[in-house]
Parts: C-alpha cells; structure tokens; sequence
C-alpha cells in the first residue's frame, strides 16, 4: 500500500496477516514504523523530526551510505538517508525464500548531481520484509556500475532508533569485552568491560568485530529487541544524553530517555568494490517479550 505521508512525502505500508505493520518512507528508503500484532510501536521516531528534504528524518532506520558520520568528506552519515529512492517492481531475484513474507523492494542510483559529490555509479537495492512473526529484515545490496575500471570505497549503517521505556532500565548484551573506538574522545580505541552495556550518560561508540547477534533488553517494558546481522562486523551505540539533545533542533530535550540507538554497521574496514562486485549484507530484529530470552 503507497499512501502519503507527513508533507505529501509518499510511504509504503506493508502489513502482516498477524498484524504487524512497517512504514517506509521513499524519501531516505527510511523506516519510520515498525509495530508487533498489539499495535506496539518498537522504533522511535522524535516528536521534532522533520519531514522535509534535504533535512534526514531523526528516528526510524535511517540508511547511512556511502560514508558513516563525518569519516569522509561527504555531508554525515552520507546521502542515501535524503535521498528519493524508487519502487523496483521487479529486482534482480534474490537468493533468500520470502514465500511467507510481506516486502517491498526500493532502489537508489546515483544523479548527476550526486556524482559530483561522489564521482561513482552505483545501484542501491533495499528489501524491507516483514515475517509471521512480526520480525523486520533489512537487505541491501549495493553494486559498482562504474562503466570505467574504478573500484569505491564506502562505510555503511543502519541507523536503528529503538524505542525504550527509559534509559536508565535498559541494556545491551553481546559488546561486552569488545574494543570501541569511542566518537566523543576522537575516536580513541578502548575496551569494554565485562559487564553488560547499561546507560548513565552520552554514549557514542563503534564497537568492532561485534558478534552476529547483539540484544537490548528493556527491563520495565520487559521486551527484549534481538539484532541479527550478516556481513555487518561493527556495531554503533549512540545515545546523545541532556546536554547534546538540546543542541538538537529536531529532537525532544528528554527524549533521550526513550531512545536508544544500536546500529549494525561496516565502519572499521570500509567496504571496496569492483566494478561489477556487489556486497550483500542483512539486518533481522526482532521483539520478544523478556522472558522469552534465554538468562531471563
Ligand atoms: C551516530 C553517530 O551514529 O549518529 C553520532 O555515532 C551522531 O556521532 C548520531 O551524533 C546522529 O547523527 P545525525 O547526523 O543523524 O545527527
């Protein structure tokens, strides 16, 4: 289902027969809503974001390509998140079976004016599908069009904004004893320790080589969000906290307390192709109620 979204901005609505539902937003290929059958809504999406091009949307999944914050020259986390994609009615098959799943499949390619900022041809293939039980997959694939023999390099995110109950009650277990490079000590490497990851002031960290699967557990909402991941090595955790939120135009002063950010990510090594190569990477979350996770 297309309909239009705030400021006329077009989104696809995909609903499961159990009832859950995804809303995408063309404008950044951005999911705005993910909601299990109870109608719970599991993304955060800021009562100040803006829906208007060329500002990203702040919440949802924002898609950070072909550069991860301010690690290149190109504007923070890239332009893919504000950008118009396209509906691809027919892709390229994909290897994985969604016999049982509802999905939409987007496309990105670069204009003329993106290649003056970032001189390469791509084609940018996103499948966003829901399952029977509500989960939420996230596939990209990203080729090198390039008609000469030039390979890109680029770093790449889903930006996840879970949606918590409170900050103070939540937190995440699968980084613990992982290096970080830490963002707001210019990036210097550190290491965890070996507790699980839980939240008392601004957070901004790359962890590397993260396992395939990473949870936040949400203590008085007693839920439990699973990341799977394939092909995504690092993993960011961001929460601006007070005094960043205020600096924020589109963001709530204590919204930080409702949200957490956990974003499966390829940042360390960035990705090269060669023309004619394509990467393929998937991010699966799930919901499950905590007592369902196992040490729960
Ligand atoms: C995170 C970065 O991924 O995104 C943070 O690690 C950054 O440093 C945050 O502040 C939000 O970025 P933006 O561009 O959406 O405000």
């Amino acid at each position: 289902e297309i309909t239009k979204g705030i400021n006329g901005l077009e989104k696809v609505i995909l609903r499961e027969t159990h009832g859950s539902s995804v809303e995408v937003y063309l404008y950044g290929a951005h999911v705005t809503s993910w909601k299990n059958e109870h109608n719970e809504e599991m993304l955060f999406v800021s009562s100040k974001a803006i829906f208007k091009p060329p500002k990203p949307i702040r919440g949802g999944i924002p898609i950070c390509f072909p550069q991860f914050s301010n690690l290149g020259l190109l504007e923070a986390h890239g332009f893919a998140r504000n950008r118009l994609w396209t509906i691809e009615a027919d892709p390229p098959p994909f290897p994985s079976n969604v016999n049982d799943r509802v999905f939409v499949d987007l496309l990105l390619k670069p204009t003329e004016e993106d290649m003056k900022i970032w001189p390469h041809s791509f084609e940018y293939r996103l499948r966003i599908t829901l399952g029977p039980g509500g989960d939420l997959m996230l596939i990209s694939r990203i080729r090198n069009t390039n008609a000469d023999a030039k390979p890109f390099t680029f770093t790449f995110a889903y930006h996840t904004y879970f949606s918590v109950s409170d900050i103070s009650e939540v937190r995440v277990e699968g980084l613990e004893t992982l290096d970080y490079l830490d963002n707001t000590k210019n990036r210097e490497r550190y290491t965890e320790q070996g507790d699980a990851i839980t939240f008392e002031s601004e957070i901004d960290k790359i962890y590397l080589s993260t396992p395939t699967k990473i949870a936040v557990l949400d203590h008085e909402k007693k839920r439990t969000f699973v990341i799977r991941k394939e092909g995504l090595p690092d993993a960011v955790v961001w929460n601006p906290w007070d005094k960043k939120a205020k600096t924020m135009a589109d963001f709530g002063d204590e919204e930080y307390k409702q949200m957490l950010c956990v974003e499966a990510a390829a940042i360390e090594k960035p990705v090269t192709l060669k023309p004619g190569e394509e990467w393929k990477v998937r991010l699966e979350l799930s919901a499950v109620p905590s007592s369902y996770f196992s040490g729960q």
